[in-house]
Order: C-alpha cells, then sequence, then structure tokens
C-alpha cells in the first residue's frame, strides 16, 4: 500500500543567540529560573533583515539537496507558519519563487505550533491522490516579530527557526495513522489579539501590550501535557503498536516539565523522547521539523523505526501521527 514518506528534511537556525543571562540583562529574570521552570538556556533569534521566507529558504535547499531531487520536480509547497513576511501574499509564495520551483502551487497554513503536523497530513493526502507528487513543506517561525520583550512570563520561552521536509511516496514506510484535534472555544488562551481584521493596528493601538503574543501559562500547560498524552496514545492504538515497539517520541519542544510528564505518564525510557529545547525554546511549527532533522544527522533514527510526533498550540491545535521512518 502507497504511503507518504518523508525523504529528506532540512533546518536553519539564525546565527545570533539569546542566553539566559542576556534576557536577565532585559526582563526581571534568572538563568536559575528558566532552567529549572522550563529547561530552557537559549534561543536563536533572527536578525531585523532575515524573515521566516529567508530562513524557510534556508532549510528547504537542505531538503531538497538531500532528497536529490531539483527545485523543478516539486509539485506543491506548503508553509506553516504564524509570522510569515505579508498578511499576503503567503510565504509559500515567496519561497517557491527564491527557490525557482516554477512547475509547483503553493500555499500557507496557521496551525501555530501543530502546523507541521498539520502539514505533513495535508501532504499525505495528495500524495495518496497521485503517488508521483513531490511535496515540500516548510515550517518556520520569526516568533521574536511577536514576542514582547518586556514580559517576562513569554519572551523567556520563544525562538525562531525553520525546518523543512520533502515528501513522496513509497510502498513500505511513512506516514501510519494521523490523529488531528482542535477546540476553538480555547482560542484566547494562546494569542496576538491585534493587527488582525478584528482590530487593525492603528495609531491609536500601536503601543498596546496585545499586538503581542499572550498566554495563559498554566492553562496552556495543562491542556499541552493531556491533549499531547491523549494524542500519543490514540496513534498507538490505531497502529497496533506497543510502548516496546517505538523507537522515538518526538513531542513539541515547550516545556521540559511538559515533555517529562508525558514521557512518565507512558512510561517510556529517557532515550526514547527527544529533546532540544534547551537550544533553541519553542520555535512553534518550527519545532518538529528541527528536532527530526537533528534526530536523523545524529545517526538516532534509522530506516524502519517506528516513530511518533505530537504537538499542541494555539487555537487550540493539538495531534499525533505515528511513522515507520
Ligand atoms: N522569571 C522569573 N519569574 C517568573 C518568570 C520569569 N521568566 N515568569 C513568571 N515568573 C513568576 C511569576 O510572576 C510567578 O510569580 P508570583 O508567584 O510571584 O506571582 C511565578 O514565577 C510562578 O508563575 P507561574 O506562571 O505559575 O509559573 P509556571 O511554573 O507555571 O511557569 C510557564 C510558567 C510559562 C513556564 C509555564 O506555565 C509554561 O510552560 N506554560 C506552557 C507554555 C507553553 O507550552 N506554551 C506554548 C504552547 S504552544
Amino acid at each position: 500500500m502507497v504511503k507518504a514518506k518523508i525523504t529528506s528534511l532540512g533546518h536553519y537556525v539564525p546565527e545570533k543567540i539569546l542566553t539566559n543571562f542576556d534576557l536577565e540583562k532585559m526582563v526581571e529574570t534568572s538563568d536559575e529560573w528558566i532552567v529549572k521552570r522550563t529547561g530552557i538556556k537559549e534561543r536563536h533569534i533572527a536578525e531585523k533583515n532575515e524573515y521566516a521566507s529567508t530562513m524557510g529558504v534556508k532549510a528547504a535547499k537542505l531538503a531538497i539537496e538531500r532528497a536529490g531531487i531539483s527545485p523543478l520536480d516539486i509539485d506543491i509547497i506548503i508553509c506553516a507558519t504564524i509570522t510569515g513576511d505579508y498578511v499576503t501574499p503567503s510565504t509559500a509564495c515567496i519561497i517557491q519563487s527564491e527557490i525557482g520551483a516554477e512547475k509547483a502551487f503553493s500555499f500557507d497554513i496557521s496551525v501555530a505550533c501543530s502546523g507541521f503536523l498539520y502539514a505533513i497530513s495535508i501532504a499525505e493526502k495528495f500524495i495518496l491522490e497521485d503517488p508521483s507528487k513531490k511535496i515540500l513543506v516548510v515550517a518556520v517561525e520569526k516568533l521574536s516579530s511577536i514576542t514582547n520583550w518586556q514580559d517576562r512570563s513569554t519572551c523567556v520561552l520563544f525562538g525562531d527557526g525553520a525546518g523543512a521536509a520533502i515528501l513522496e511516496s513509497d510502498e513500505n514506510s511513512g506516514i501510519c495513522k494521523t490523529f488531528l484535534k482542535s477546540d476553538g472555544r480555547l482560542y484566547d488562551y494562546l494569542m496576538v489579539a491585534l493587527g488582525g481584521s478584528h482590530e487593525p493596528l492603528d495609531i491609536n493601538n500601536i503601543n498596546s501590550p496585545l499586538r503581542y503574543l499572550t498566554m495563559q501559562g498554566n492553562a496552556v500547560f495543562k491542556h499541552a501535557v493531556n491533549k499531547m498524552l491523549e494524542s500519543i496514545e490514540k496513534v498507538m492504538e490505531l497502529s497496533f503498536w506497543k510502548k516496546e515497539d517505538l523507537k522515538m517520541v518526538f513531542t513539541h519542544q515547550a516545556n521540559i516539565r511538559i515533555i517529562e510528564s508525558i514521557r512518565k505518564s507512558l512510561d517510556l525510557e529517557e532515550e526514547k523522547v527527544f529533546i532540544n529545547l534547551e537550544k533553541y525554546g519553542n520555535t512553534s511549527a518550527a519545532t518538529l521539523p528541527i528536532a527530526l532533522d537533528e534526530a536523523v544527522q545524529k545517526g538516532l533514527l534509522k530506516r524502519g523505526d517506528k516513530i511518533i510526533l505530537s504537538s499542541f498550540g494555539g487555537g487550540f491545535t493539538w495531534g499525533a501521527i505515528s511513522i515507520v521512518w
């Protein structure tokens, strides 16, 4: 049976690193608090002239090169981002132009931190419809552009970066089962309230903190634990996999305590749960492809391994996908 397989990956993070010690000089916080409460030590921050598309193009070019294909082979580009270059056109269209993928059609999706999961799930549907399709998924965030650098409860959490994946059909391995979910009733727990059509930015609200990302941290924390856990268990059940079958689980990288709580509930060994948040913080949609690419580059994954990806983010949106790598 045909499956949609991630045949290659690439990622890019900006050169500039902002450490917890740098943040100590910006807001009333400490390296000790941030490490203890979140696990994050540093994050990468884009330069002013480095946009979502700039980072996305770098990750995409790497994934294309590693797949051994030409940009002209790409049929579809899906970009998952909430911090695109412009309101319109889509960042996917900018990336298409920059990499010269003239044959493709391109579009963005807005699913916050769950963007990569949703994007590869959409890619899967196109591949099952026509197995000849080659699809580029880019997940990229310049969260520094919507971060309130005066709010210690959020600014210590986020970072910038991009991940990209090429998806193609395969007879043996690839995406097995998908579980995606949202609960829009909780939309205002994690949001940027100003700058959309609900309340456009103007001279009266331009300095309001509501133009930045605001979050009800404790509630987000609890939902993130429960919903990712539920999703992982669901796709394990749908895939008929036991925990012994799993090579590795990749969760959203927002807080070490969220990841540890999920790991303990699943009764998984430490080495079966990938963690890299100490270096990047929460890079929203880019988190999962950055983590996956790092795991592959470190030789932690080999073809045929059973893995699960899970994420949780604004909306709320969440889910999990089981993959035979
Ligand atoms: N440095 C020092 N103190 C801080 C701080 C910081 N950066 N941020 C908050 N605090 C303080 C608070 O003001 C509070 O002080 P008070 O008790 O005097 O009022 C205290 O630390 C505890 O705050 P609380 O919000 O209860 O901390 P917490 O342990 O819940 O951690 C988060 C806060 C944000 C780290 C945590 O809630 C979290 O990770 N939430 C989920 C984040 C997430 O996953 N987001 C994205 C999902 S996609």
